[in-house]
């Protein structure tokens, strides 16, 4: 808002400077000024100097000087509209109503918002259309998504034009600075044709709490495209750091829930909802911010914070502690999901399942384990000088909580679990934790002396934790725990976790049934040749199953089909997603046996040599499923030596480089 200089002299003319400052400063009249020790420097003999004719104040100390409005925004930190303000109350003139200018504000953000709306039902009114059929084709087909699922989030389609919106809402009558302000043009000096800055791109509309359109998030359907995703800028109307993707859809899921999920990414929120995940947001394209925070509080008490089980994702966790600490209230506080390495929400539950994704929520990790966890793992803490600078790391962390009381509870806290690490350091001495690859076990402090299972299906006693590494457990000393109790143990690390979730989870696609998949559809050949032992391969994930039945249905079906008919008959035949998964997780290049041109010879010993391996890893998963049964009844030392066993064997069995060596083990076929 704005003040007229006529307003300000009124209320400089009826607050003496003497008054407002005399509250702050003991003032002595000297001759026509008033002088005493400057409120802006420390000192011992007067410097500062008031003159109430003139209407300011001087200090010779530090150099400032200024009238009633300055002196109150210097000391107490106030805006210049509060200091006029609270003055004016003070002085008792009354300020002008500011309507006119509210009014005209209002007006304007009523015309982006219908302006956005006008934009949304154009999008997709494209996407319906036949412009659209490629992006169509993309969110059904690629991605996978229903019909209902593209109608409840308005996605739509901006077609692949510099003036289509511009022209469709210069119709509707909007101007072209409005399409400008709005963000939908993207216009400049040095840019003589204002343009639309979304195009050919899938549209996501991105709702304020109410639900109304404030902005656009657009995915690039050609790869090329210099961003994947494109944002609207900065508008009147959207903050991007004071919104939340489907904020107001979840909000009414959350309260019945009794949960809200934070993921990463536009698409992981649309592919929760159609998991039954309805609770769920992402921020828009920025690491989680405090406001951000706080609009997730609104929705539950501790919002889950999904990460990637990946480094960035873990890095992505810590910047979110960082935010979080000094906020934390009494109650408040987030909780941290860990998903299996490189897989995002969308993936793990088209290639897994929703119940995957609910394995990994229901073993999310208070943020005190979290910290905790990242620090101890920074370094290995074997000396006394470094165990004083964990804890005086420590220390600063938890000063940085602004509540009083949450922050004792984390000093006691941390002080338990430093202890325990001490502790269990006692029994097994230290070694760097890069070494044990997940430093020392400590019990948690919601379940101490418990195994965390927090819900992991057939987690088992750590087996994550261990890494596959019984050695790390005390190693050859012995287990660290007395014969007949549970193993104190923790989810380390993230990445442990994420291990225990990916050996628990039984309906996760391994990287080798992958590419068995892959193979397959790489030489349909194959799939004809060994169609009888292919049918009675197991597959630990559903999904790949089903792909098996569909492959060995299509070639018997046509005999002559080759690998480009076989992928056009699985597309054709609704297994397009799985198909899309299948080759995106098949990352490592170097199983040349798997990939298209490769002669039959090399394909069908790679291909019977990684057969090999599964089926011992099948056999080895079930093994260790009684095994873990086993400790479940007896908690006996034996049976979890046995899971150690089972679970290194299985770790070795599980590094895809094993599927370079062809030689050794065809012969076992
Ligand atoms: P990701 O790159 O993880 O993509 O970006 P995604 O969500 O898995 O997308 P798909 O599955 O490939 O379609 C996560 C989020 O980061 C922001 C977007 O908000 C996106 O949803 N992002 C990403 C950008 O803003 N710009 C980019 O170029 C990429
Ligand atoms: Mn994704």
């Amino acid at each position: 808002m704005r003040f007229s200089p006529h307003l300000l002299d009124e209320i400089r003319g009826r607050l003496p400077v003497s008054q407002v400052v005399g509250r702050k400063v003991a003032l002595k009249k000297k001759g026509r000024e008033w002088s005493g020790l400057s409120p802006f420097k420390m000192e011992k003999t007067a410097s500062f100097f008031v003159n109430d004719q003139k209407g300011f104040y001087h200090c010779f100390a530090s150099g400032e000087h200024g009238d009633i409005f300055t002196f109150l925004i210097k000391t107490e930190g106030l805006t210049f509209p509060e200091a006029v303000e609270r003055l004016a109350e003070e002085a008792g003139v009354t300020l002008p109503k500011p309507e006119v200018r509210d009014q005209e504000i209002y007006d304007q953000r009523q015309r982006l918002s219908a302006l956005l709306e006008a934009s949304v039902g154009f999008f997709e009114g494209q996407l319906a259309g036949p412009a659209g059929a490629d992006a169509r084709r993309y969110l059904t087909e690629k991605r996978g998504l229903k019909r209902d699922t593209i109608k409840a989030f308005r996605l739509g389609y901006a077609p692949n034009s510099r003036t289509a919106l511009r022209d469709h809402l210069a119709k509707q009558g909007f101007t072209v600075e409005e399409m400008t302000i709005s963000g939908m043009l993207i216009a400049g000096e040095d840019i003589r044709e204002p343009y639309d800055r979304f195009r050919n791109r899938v549209m996501f509309p991105i709702g304020d709490w109410k639900g109304r359109t404030i902005a656009f998030g657009g995915r690039a359907l050609d790869p090329d495209a210099p961003a994947k995703y494109l944002n609207s800028p900065e508008t009147p109307l959207f903050h991007k750091g004071h919104n939340l993707y489907n904020a107001h859809g979840a909000r009414g899921p959350a309260h019945d829930k009794d949960r809200v999920i934070a993921v990463e990414g536009y698409m992981d929120v649309v592919a929760l909802n159609e998991g039954g995940f309805a609770e769920s947001v992402a921020p828009l394209g920025t690491a989680l911010t405090a406001e951000q925070i706080g609009l997730l509080w609104r929705m539950h008490a501790e919002p889950i914070l999904c990460f990637d089980g990946d480094t960035a994702g873990k890095k992505a966790a810590h910047r979110a502690i960082d935010t979080v600490l000094p906020m934390l209230k009494p109650g408040m506080s987030v909780r941290f999901a860990f998903l299996p390495d490189g897989l995002d929400p969308d993936d793990l539950i088209r290639q897994q399942g929703p119940q995957s994704l609910q394995a990994a929520l229901a073993a999310a990790q208070p943020l005190a384990q979290v910290l905790f966890d990242r620090e101890w793992m920074q370094d290995d803490w074997s000396t006394p000088e470094r165990r004083a600078r964990l804890e005086q790391q420590i220390r600063l962390l938890t000063a940085r909580i602004e509540d009083a009381s949450v922050r004792t509870h984390y000093e006691q806290d941390m002080r338990r679990r430093l202890q325990t690490a001490w502790g269990a350091d006692r029994a097994a001495p230290f070694r760097p934790s890069r070494e044990t690859g997940f430093g020392r076990q400590y019990p948690t402090s919601r379940n101490p002396g418990q195994p965390s299972y927090r819900g992991v299906p057939a987690g088992g006693p750590a087996r994550g934790g261990f890494g596959g590494r019984p050695n790390g457990y005390g190693g050859a000393r012995g287990p660290a725990f007395a014969p007949g109790t549970p193993p104190i143990h923790a989810l380390a690390s993230s990445s442990l976790l994420n291990s225990s979730l990916v050996s628990g989870d039984k309906t996760r696609p391994g990287y080798r049934e992958l590419v068995l998949i892959r193979t397959l559809i790489n030489h349909s050949w194959l799939a004809l040749a060994h169609a009888e032992t292919i049918s009675g391969v197991t597959f630990l994930a559903p999904v790949l199953s089903r792909l098996r039945d569909a492959i060995l249905a299509a070639v018997s079906l046509d005999n002559s089909l080759d690998s480009s008919g076989l992928r056009s008959h699985l597309e054709q035949t609704g297994h397009g997603a799985v198909l899309d998964l299948v080759d995106r997780s098949v990352t490592h290049r170097c199983h040349r046996f798997a990939e298209p041109g490769t002669g039959h010879a090399e394909v069908e010993a790679g291909w019977r040599h990684a057969l090999t391996l599964h089926e011992r890893q099948v056999g080895l998963k079930a093994a260790l499923e009684c095994a873990e049964r086993a400790w479940h009844e007896d908690r006996s030392e034996d049976a979890f030596h046995r899971i150690c066993e089972l679970q290194a064997e299985l770790e070795r069995l599980a590094r895809p480089e094993d599927l370079d060596h062809t030689t050794e083990d065809v012969a076992a076929i």
